[in-house]
């Protein structure tokens, strides 16, 4: 079988870099092939990627090394149009790729830029249409889409390019669990078409029944490469070692049933443990609406306990975020109450006692350095007067930020983001928190933190409500499951290993797995 991508001793830094982000790269990914690339956050993934597809050097200077080559000829002697022909690139953000306002048009896109006749392309946009199932999105606008079917859109773009070699970075990091298996179900499609895949990646469960190979990236480097049978035979322990998620869906259960990767408690131990500040987290006949018409969320009556972790799932757009932003204050509610400990608060009294971790930190964090933004949180601290039950310098350790206490805040990867936006959380003079999405996009050794932190959150006794689609983080710090269906909540289900199935059907997983 023909070799369609080619490394060899292939090295590479990024202009004004101290050290290369790729070192003495050698993998070859034959025609036909489909290959997951893993490895923790920074360790080179989307820098390797660039390379085949040409944004480097196109858009990211730097000095190379070595040879990398599709069909066997260097990438440098390729045309920018015909790499890109050749080289189709699905990227981690769908938003960031969209060039038009609506689906049609975007599909339509790659085809035009490469000139070809209109009867052509609306051959091609109908293929691609048919190929991917999307014809229902076919008059939609780009903003109406989910995550999920805006990368759907992208792939079917990209795929009406005709490109041979399909190039996929961490496409699934704002994806649901049904999305997530769509798009394996599209990747199937390419590899049963003899396309070349490669997909870079943190959550692999989607890809154990379609990878046909494993590489595993270590600080810029190939730590290894196994037939995906080898890599799901490598112990459990081993992989999550190197920093890496479960492979299977069986293993992600483990975790709720694994002491050391879980922080959970039973409810009804929890008042014993922390006599002060026994704080619970309820809303009674909660309803919100969105833009004083349409009501969202109806009749919410949820309880989280002190020192108890709800995980709220359910389908996209049935208002999980909007409960959030309603908890926490950022938007009122048209009737109900939100209690703390057992007192009504306003919207305004939520603000900051009930405290949201955005899914992107990024838009909460506003100082120059991680330390100004922890000092100005405690500045600002809604109870100034109030005992604080964290002090600064235990946060900045618990939460390891002392080292990144002179950075700039959007300077942090995803994981470290959000430990800032955590502790700044708590030294404003959190009571309970809501989480919106934390760990998606997050690698193993990251969501471990989070889970970790989360677990030390429940021991002071703080009700937290994670909004996830991440089984996997789910199963590490739940200790019940929630699912918002048509805007209300379900009775809470307990998380342990006779609820799991439940759980993963609730998340969207089908039964296959
Ligand atoms: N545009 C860039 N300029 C300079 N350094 C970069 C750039 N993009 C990535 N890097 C660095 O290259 C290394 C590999 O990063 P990356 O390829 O993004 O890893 P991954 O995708 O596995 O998270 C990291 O040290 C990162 O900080
Ligand atoms: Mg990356």
């Amino acid at each position: 079988m023909s070799v369609a991508v080619s490394f060899e001793r292939f090295s590479f830094r990024y202009d004004g870099a101290e050290s290369d982000a790729l070192r003495d790269i050698d993998l070859q990914v034959h025609e036909g092939e489909l290959v997951v690339l893993t490895g923790e956050s920074g360790c080179g993934k989307t820098t390797l990627t660039r390379a085949m597809n040409g944004l480097i050097p196109l858009v990211y200077q730097g000095t190379m090394r070595g040879r990398v080559a599709i069909d066997d000829k260097p990438v440098a002697e390729w045309t920018t149009s015909d790499l890109a022909a050749t080289v189709g690139s699905v990227f981690q953000n769908p938003r960031s790729q969209f060039v038009n306002s609506d689906v049609e048009a975007e599909l339509a896109f790659g085809c035009e830029n490469q000139g070809l006749p209109r009867a052509t392309i609306a051959e091609r946009v109908h293929e691609s249409v048919r190929t991917f199932g999307i014809g229902h999105l076919l008059h939609s606008r780009v903003e109406e889409l989910s995550g999920g079917q805006r990368q759907m859109v992208v792939l079917a773009s990209v795929y009406a390019t005709h490109p041979d070699v399909f190039v996929l970075d961490e496409p699934t990091a704002a994806l649901d669990v049904p999305s997530m298996e769509l798009l394996g179900q599209a990747l199937a499609r390419l590899k049963a078409m003899g396309k070349t895949v490669i997909v870079s990646e943190h959550r692999l469960w989607w890809l154990s029944d379609l990878a046909d190979r494993v590489v595993v990236m270590r600080d810029g480097a190939i730590a290894g490469s196994w037939s995906a049978a080898d890599f799901g035979a490598l112990p459990w322990e081993t992989r999550s070692g190197w920093g890496l998620r479960a492979w299977r869906v069986e293993e992600m259960d483990a975790r709720a049933s694994s002491p050391t990767s879980c922080e959970k408690v039973s409810a009804t131990s929890v008042g014993d443990r922390r006599g002060e500040g026994r704080v619970a987290l309820e809303t009674r006949g909660l309803c919100v609406s969105y833009r004083h018409r349409r009501r969202v969320i109806g009749d919410c009556d949820l309880t989280i306990p002190a020192g108890t972790a709800i995980g709220l799932v359910g389908a996209n757009g049935t208002g999980k975020t909007m409960l959030a932003r309603c908890l926490c204050g950022i938007q009122r509610e048209a009737a109900g109450t939100v209690e703390l400990a057992g007192t009504a608060l306003r919207p305004s009294r939520r603000a900051g006692s009930i405290y949201l971790v955005m899914q992107e930190p990024g838009y909460q964090l506003f100082e120059h350095t991680v330390a100004r933004e922890l000092e100005e949180a405690q500045r600002r601290g809604f109870d100034r007067d109030a005992p604080k039950a964290f002090s600064m310098e235990s946060l900045m350790e618990d939460f390891g930020l002392a080292e990144l206490a002179q950075r700039h805040p959007l300077s942090l990867s995803g994981g470290q983001g959000q430990r800032v936006s955590i502790a700044a959380g708590l030294l404003y003079g959190a009571r309970a928190l809501v989480m919106d999405e934390p760990t998606s996009g997050l690698d193993y050794r990251n969501m471990a933190v989070i889970a970790r932190q989360v677990g030390r959150l429940k021991r002071h006794g703080l009700p937290i409500c994670v909004i996830t689609h991440d089984y996997e983080f789910l199963c590490s710090v739940c200790d019940a499951v929630v699912s918002l269906d048509g805007g209300r909540p379900s009775t809470p289900i307990p998380l342990n290993p006779e609820t799991l199935g439940r759980i993963r059907r609730l998340l969207g997983f089908s039964s296959v797995h």
